[in-house]
């Protein structure tokens, strides 16, 4: 039995830095104090991006030292919030970054495939066309269970801003929150259909499963704060109600099981 936390877009900046009431340092904090304390052990932590707020080096410093405390090993996923090169040196550990931070690793018998979808400076993302090739390579039929993670979405989500984006008056819009080549990504990934036990992504700050061609889609809730995700909702809005919230995702041969798990809001911020 694989199990791991999923965990998505901490935002960490300065240490008191808030929106709609949400604090993103004391949030995190929060989440690896419940993470800790969970009365059963995991393989990993996935964190699927956005770490920080603007990439910069004291807010991956602060970042470092919120999550030294977790008692599992984490993963990290570069998010357009994030500066690669940093992420790979000062997070994981990656001695010479690489333009696109793309890994792979094996735990109980399941591969994890790692894919970097951005390096814009908006929220925009994709795959270059090296990392499709890779992601056709790695999607055979014949081979171990296989999960993939990605920091944008690579699926229609039923909810207008994110799919097709966004207006705010006086400004140029705001493209898809998708990745933009995800029909691409699914044509890739299709032979290795029946060896994917799911596709796990963040970017949107809102729990959301789908389930296309036979494939698990999971974007984890943010540690931060949350986004309505409605059916014909055109912009994106803040749901300061909802706390911060974490998924425990446990794989075997049979199924994928996905809780979540919600913090208590802390009474003492307001909204
Ligand atoms: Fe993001």
């Amino acid at each position: 039995m694989l199990r791991f936390i999923h965990l998505s877009d901490s935002h960490i900046s300065t240490p008191d830095f808030a929106n709609y009431g949400h604090r993103s340092a004391p949030n995190l904090e929060a989440v690896v104090s419940a993470i800790n304390a969970l009365p059963f052990e995991v393989d990993f932590v996935l964190h699927t991006g956005d770490v920080v707020q603007n990439g910069a080096p004291e807010e991956y410093a602060l970042a470092r030292a919120l999550l030294a405390p977790l008692r599992f090993p984490i993963r990290y996923v570069n998010g357009n919030h994030d500066a690669s090169d940093l992420l790979q040196r000062e997070l994981a550990g990656v001695q010479t970054p690489s333009a696109r931070y793309d890994y792979t690793f094996s735990a109980k018998g399941v591969q994890i495939a790692v894919f970097d979808s951005a390096n814009r400076r908006d929220h925009t993302g994709n795959l270059t066309d090296s990392q499709l090739d890779a992601l056709r390579r790695l999607c055979t039929p014949e081979g171990a269970p296989l999960i993939l993670v990605l920091h944008h979405p690579p699926l229609p989500l039923d909810t207008p801003w994110i799919d097709q984006g966004w207006q705010v008056p006086d400004r140029p819009p705001f493209g898809t929150m998708l990745l933009e080549n995800w029909r691409a990504f699914q044509a890739a990934i299709a032979p290795a259909r029946r060896r994917l036990r799911g596709v796990f992504f963040g970017h949107i700050h809102h729990a959301h499963q789908a389930w296309r061609d036979g494939v698990l889609y999971c974007a984890a809730p943010s540690t931060f704060g949350q986004l309505a995700s409605r059916p014909e909702q055109s912009a994106p809005q803040p749901t300061p109600e909802q706390p911060a919230a974490f998924y425990v995702v446990s794989v075997n041969e049979a199924q994928v099981t996905v809780r979540q798990v919600s913090l208590p809001r802390p009474t003492s911020q307001p909204i």
